[in-house]
């Protein structure tokens, strides 16, 4: 079936993802470590903010090396955070409210704890890894010794600990026979067992995957056009046998990847044409997790004003041109991997104007927990679980505990705070879920609103036209002919010349700060404004 054709399960165009770290979302054991019951006791703080699906962080069997994303059995829950029962009754208590929930597949590597790997190191004949021949000192470059009895080394994918699965190379390479061809046994094999997984899990009533390093899988694939294809088989596999199910990729290139097969693909920190600026001349402000190759200087959401949207609009409306209705592109807040929204120098008062932009837009909203009441990226912490990643980069500040009250441990544990996962944001202003709650001008409370809007209101979502008046400041555009946004983050007041008399009738839906006064939008620092016309 011609990709364009493929079906999309209906809800996915309403989706608004929120994005839970199992580990450090709620505690209901006291052990310091998150789980599934205490997710569970807390699904009615998602219900009331409006999003309906969730995706989790793996939450496998592990040795954690790389906080999960190191699976050592995929059809097993890690018992930190509970039984396979009490994720089947997250599942049940969360489609009870309205809410899917979607796992984390990590499809291109296992741990090097995975019985398979174990039985690959002890087997030459054993084709689910990449192996080579060679001794600790003359492997290729990038190959690991073996830490079994077979002679030769391991192909790693991201830390030594996460050997690649072996899919296949798209080319070969006579000076290097341990490439195989995508249809050798040992990548059918990874194939089939990626079907069974995901199978496993959707039949207990999943929503989907979101897939760790989809674009890692075949390697040395010039175009990509091989690891595309193996999407598209395991589509079309899909489509026939779970059709209602989503597939998510962690690639950063929806052009690319939806029209593989994925129903929607994140905006990140890497990825596509400009390797990920599109994402990151939005949010990146340099501070949190900094990578040394990063050149950017400025980002649009800055408070000295010197970035602009036009990069990132560029690159949605080319992504746009090439998905059509095949899918979508999602927009993350942050992630597990990337700054938090409020970090470094970026204040509370600018994150109004980021939520306002976020849930307007024509892509799937990813919140990431604790986004929503402006957690802050802390800095400073030890490498826990494989979290730094580089000199700046320290993933760790983007994964501490969900603040939820004024109680020990922002009320997300009962253990010792020094047994918590990983400590809770220090400072004596942190946000709580609970004190938002109480004030009906929160930022909890307006995301709360805009997804409401959002879902109310079809010309928000992502299917709605989009037509952008102006990408400096303030950043304006009309959706659907009917809405007209208008965001200013920085601290200076802009204004703008509106384009049409009917633009400057609007009235307004939900706004601080901006107003529409003598055929001009003038917005003050730190505005947003969303009007219907
Ligand atoms: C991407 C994940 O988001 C990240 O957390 C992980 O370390 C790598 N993939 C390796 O699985």
């Amino acid at each position: 079936m011609p990709s364009s054709r493929r079906p999309t399960p209906s809800w996915l165009a309403d989706a608004v993802l929120y994005q839970i770290y199992p580990q450090s979302f709620a505690d209901s054991d006291g052990d310091g470590i998150g789980d599934f019951a205490g997710i569970t006791d807390r699904l009615d703080h998602l219900s009331w903010l409006g999003v309906n699906t969730v995706w989790l962080n793996p939450c496998f069997d592990s040795p954690f090396r790389d906080a999960g994303y190191d699976v050592s059995d995929y059809l097993s829950v890690a018992p930190r955070y509970g039984t396979a029962d009490d994720l089947a009754k997250l599942v049940e208590e969360a489609g009870r409210r309205g809410i899917r929930v979607m796992l984390d597949l990590v499809a291109g590597h296992t741990s090097d704890q995975h019985p398979w790997f174990k039985a690959a190191a002890e087997d030459p004949q054993d084709h689910r890894y990449i192996w080579a021949e060679g001794t600790a000192g003359s492997l290729p470059p990038r190959f690991v010794a073996s830490p079994g009895s077979r002679p030769g080394g391991f192909l790693p994918n991201f830390f030594d600990t996460q050997p690649a699965l072996n899919f296949g190379y798209a080319r070969e390479d006579p000076d290097e026979p341990w490439r195989q061809p995508v249809d050798a046994a040992g990548p059918r094999a990874n194939r089939a067992a990626l079907r069974e997984v995901m199978d496993h899990w959707l039949r207990l009533g999943l929503a989907g995957f979101r897939v760790d390093m989809a674009h890692s899988l075949v390697k040395d694939d010039p175009g990509m056009t091989r690891t595309c294809e193996l999407w598209g088989e395991l589509r079309d596999w899909l489509d026939r046998t779970h059709p209602e199910a989503a597939l998510l990729a962690e690639w950063g290139d929806p052009a690319v990847s939806v029209p593989a097969g994925f129903h929607s693909d994140f905006f990140l920190q890497f990825g596509g044409p400009s390797d990920g600026l599109p994402m990151r001349s939005l949010w990146n402000n340099m501070h949190g997790t900094v990578a040394d190759h990063w050149t950017q200087r400025t980002c649009y959401f800055d408070a000295e004003g010197g970035g602009s949207a036009g990069p990132f609009v560029t690159a949605w409306e080319s992504v746009n041109a090439v998905i059509g209705e095949q899918g979508f592109a999602a927009l993350p807040t942050a992630n597990h991997d990337f700054s938090r929204l409020a970090c470094g120098p970026r204040t509370a008062e600018q994150l109004p104007p980021a939520f306002a932009f976020q849930l307007t837009w024509p892509t799937l909203p990813a919140i990431y927990y604790g986004d929503e009441i402006g957690m802050r990226f802390v800095p400073g912490l030890p490498d826990h679980e494989g979290s730094v990643l580089g000199p700046r980069y320290n993933r760790a500040g983007s994964r501490t505990p969900m603040q939820w009250d004024d109680s020990p441990n922002a009320g997300f544990s009962t253990a010792p705070a020094d047994r918590l996962y990983l400590p809770i944001d220090p400072e004596p202003d942190r946000p709580t879920v609970a004190a938002q709650r109480a004030h009906e001008h929160s930022l909890l409370h307006l995301v709360r609103r805009l997804i409401a809007l959002r879902k109310a209101t079809p010309e928000l979502g992502p299917r709605g036209s989009v037509e952008v008046l102006h990408s400096g400041y303030p950043f304006a555009y009309v959706r659907g002919e009917r809405y007209l946004v208008v965001v200013n983050p920085r601290r200076a007041a802009a204004t703008l010349p509106l384009p049409r008399r009917a633009l400057a009738a609007g009235r307004p839906v939900e706004t601080s700060g901006v107003t529409l006064e003598g055929g001009e939008a003038v917005a003050p620092g730190f505005s947003f404004g969303i009007f219907a016309l």
